[in-house]
C-alpha cells in the first residue's frame, strides 16, 4: 500500500471536484466460483483500491463533501474468523493506514445512506460491473436494478477518470515493476517455444511467473499459435515448425497495477523469410507509432499513422495496391489490423474501462470513429503526460473475414485478394509494448525492452 497520505490527498482532490453530495465507493466482495465458500481469487474494485487503498472484501467508503470528512464501513473481524483466517487488524486499525479516521460498522452504511436520501442529498456511485453490486445499490439506494445504470453520477466518472488517468511517481514505480515481471514472463515464453511442446504448458510456467512474485496475471493469458483469433484462450495445441507463437501477458503487481505485452515468435526460434516480411512491418507499426507519441497530440493520429505503415508494408509484398491514404480513410485496412493500437493502463489492465470506454478514450474534442478499423480505437484523444497506455499494432490473417469480404467483393481496388489467401494458416503477429507519456515524448516502461528486433529474438530463442 502507498502511504496513508497518498490516498487522504486523493480523496481530497476528489472532493474538491464534486460539488455536493456524498461520494459512495463500495469494495468488491467475494464470488462464489461452484459453491459460496469456494471463492474465485479475490480482486478489489480499481477506483475503491485508488482512493482507499484496502484489498480485503466487503468494505465501502464515503467521501461527505458537504461535511469534509471520509468514512469507511466494514465490520471487525470476529474470532471464528480469526480461526481461520489468522490474526486480523480492527477496521479502525485499517482506516488508520489509510488516512480515514472514521471507521464503523458494515451496517451504519444504510443509515448514512437513508439519512441522505431523506435529506435529499445527492449520492454519486460508479457504474457497476458485478451483479451482486448492483444488487447492494439497489438494497442501499431503493433504486430498481434495472434502472441502477441510469442513476450513475457522470460528475463522479469525469473526476475519477481525470485523476486515475494521469499517474503520479508511486504509480509510476508500481507500473514500471508490472513491466518487469512481463519481461521475464516473455522471455521465458520464447525460449520454451519449441516444436512438441504444448501451448498450455508455457501458459502454466509463465502465469506463475507472477504469482510467485505476490501478484497475478493482469488478465487471462492468451498463448497460441494461432494468433490470427485475437483474444484467442486455447492453450491445446502442439507447437509447429513453421508457425508463430503468439504471446499477449502482463502481470499485476501485489497493489495491483498492470502491464499488458505481446511479442510473437517463430516456433523453434528461426523466422522463414515470410514471417520476418510481415513481422517486420508490425515492429515498424510499433516502431513509428513510438516515436509520434507525445503530449498534445491524438492517439487516434497515432493509431492512424501505425495502420498506415501496415498499408504501405503490405502494399510492398503485394498483398494491397492504390492509394494508401485511400484504403485507410475507407477502412480497407482492418482486414488486416480489426483491432485499436491501444488503451490506456493502470489498475486495470484496460484502464477504467468499467467507468465507460468513451468516458477514458475520447473528449469534447476527439469522438469515436464509426468505420471498422476505428470504431474499436479505446483510446482516441488528446495525450498528456502521465498517460500509461499500450502500443500494440498486428497483422493478421483471419481465415473467415477474408472469405466474406471476397466474397462481397469489398475494397477490390485496395486488397489482392488471391495473394492474402495464399497466406491462410499463417497467423497473426502482435507486438505491443506498454508505454508512458513524458512532459515532451514517451518512453517504455520496464527496466529494458522486451527483445524486439528478428535478431534479439532469435538470440534470446536459441541463447
Ligand atoms: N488484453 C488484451 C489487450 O488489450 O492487449
Ligand atoms: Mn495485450
Ligand atoms: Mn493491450
Amino acid at each position: 500500500m502507498f502511504d496513508a497520505k497518498v490516498y487522504s490527498e486523493r480523496r481530497n482532490r476528489l472532493r474538491q471536484k464534486i460539488n455536493n453530495g456524498i461520494i459512495l465507493f463500495l469494495g468488491n466482495p467475494e464470488s462464489p466460483m461452484n459453491y459460496p465458500s469456494n471463492t474465485f481469487h479475490f480482486r478489489q474494485d480499481s477506483s475503491f483500491l485508488y482512493y482507499f487503498g484496502l484489498d480485503m472484501p466487503n468494505i465501502a467508503g464515503i467521501l461527505d463533501v458537504d461535511e469534509n470528512k471520509d468514512y469507511l464501513f466494514g465490520d471487525n473481524f470476529d474470532l471464528d474468523d480469526i480461526i481461520w483466517m489468522g490474526p486480523q487488524p480492527s477496521m479502525k486499525e485499517l482506516g488508520k493506514t489509510v488516512g480515514v479516521k472514521n471507521a464503523e460498522p458494515y451496517g451504519h452504511l444504510v443509515e448514512k445512506l437513508h439519512d441522505a436520501i431523506e435529506k435529499g442529498r445527492k449520492i454519486h456511485f460508479l457504474p457497476p460491473y458485478r451483479g451482486e453490486t448492483i444488487l447492494l445499490l439497489e438494497d442501499l439506494l431503493g433504486i430498481n436494478q434495472n434502472l441502477i445504470q441510469s442513476y450513475v453520477s457522470k460528475d463522479l466518472i469525469k473526476a475519477v477518470v481525470a485523476m486515475r488517468s494521469i499517474k503520479d511517481t508511486h504509480e509510476i514505480e508500481e507500473l514500471e515493476k508490472a513491466a518487469n515481471i512481463a519481461y521475464e514472463m516473455h522471455v521465458t515464453a520464447m525460449k520454451m517455444a519449441k516444436p512438441g511442446t504444448y501451448e498450455r504448458e508455457i501458459t502454466g510456467v509463465v502465469e506463475g511467473i507472477p504469482v510467485s512474485q505476490g501478484g497475478m496475471i493482469s488478465f487471462p493469458i492468451i498463448l497460441t499459435q494461432n494468433g490470427e483469433t485475437l483474444h484467442n484462450h486455447y492453450h491445446g495445441n502442439k507447437l509447429e515448425e513453421g508457425k508463430m507463437m503468439l504471446t499477449d501477458t502482463g502481470a499485476e503487481t501485489p497493489m495491483h497495477y498492470a502491464s499488458d505485452c505481446t511479442r510473437t515468435v517463430p516456433v523453434g526460434g528461426k523466422f522463414n523469410q515470410r514471417q520476418k516480411d510481415i513481422y517486420q512491418i508490425v515492429l515498424e507499426a510499433n516502431n513509428k507509432a513510438r516515436e509520434a507519441t507525445k503530449p498534445g497530440i491524438t492517439y487516434l493520429s497515432v493509431h492512424t499513422l501505425a495502420v498506415k505503415t501496415v498499408v504501405e508494408g503490405l502494399k510492398n509484398l503485394g498483398l494491397m495496391k492504390g492509394d494508401v491514404n485511400a484504403a485507410v480513410e475507407q477502412g480497407a485496412h482492418a482486414m488486416f489490423m480489426p483491432h485499436g493500437l491501444g488503451h490506456m493502463m493502470g489498475l486495470d489492465v484496460h484502464d477504467m474501462e468499467g467507468l465507460g470506454e468513451d468516458y477514458v478514450g475520447y473528449d469534447e474534442e476527439t469522438k469515436r470513429g464509426s468505420i471498422f478499423g476505428f470504431s474499436g480505437l479505446r483510446l482516441g484523444r488528446k495525450l498528456q503526460p502521465g498517460f500509461v497506455l499500450t502500443n500494440e499494432p498486428g497483422t493478421y490473417f483471419i481465415p473467415e473475414l477474408i472469405k466474406r469480404w471476397k466474397e462481397q467483393g469489398k475494397f477490390t481496388e485496395f486488397i489482392n485478394y488471391d495473394k492474402v489467401e495464399s497466406y491462410i494458416g499463417f497467423g497473426g503477429v502482435r507486438l505491443e509494448d506498454d508505454i508512458l507519456v513524458t512532459q515532451d515524448g514517451c518512453r517504455i516502461l520496464g527496466d529494458k525492452r522486451i527483445p524486439i528486433t528478428p535478431e534479439e529474438v532469435e538470440e534470446t530463442m536459441n541463447g
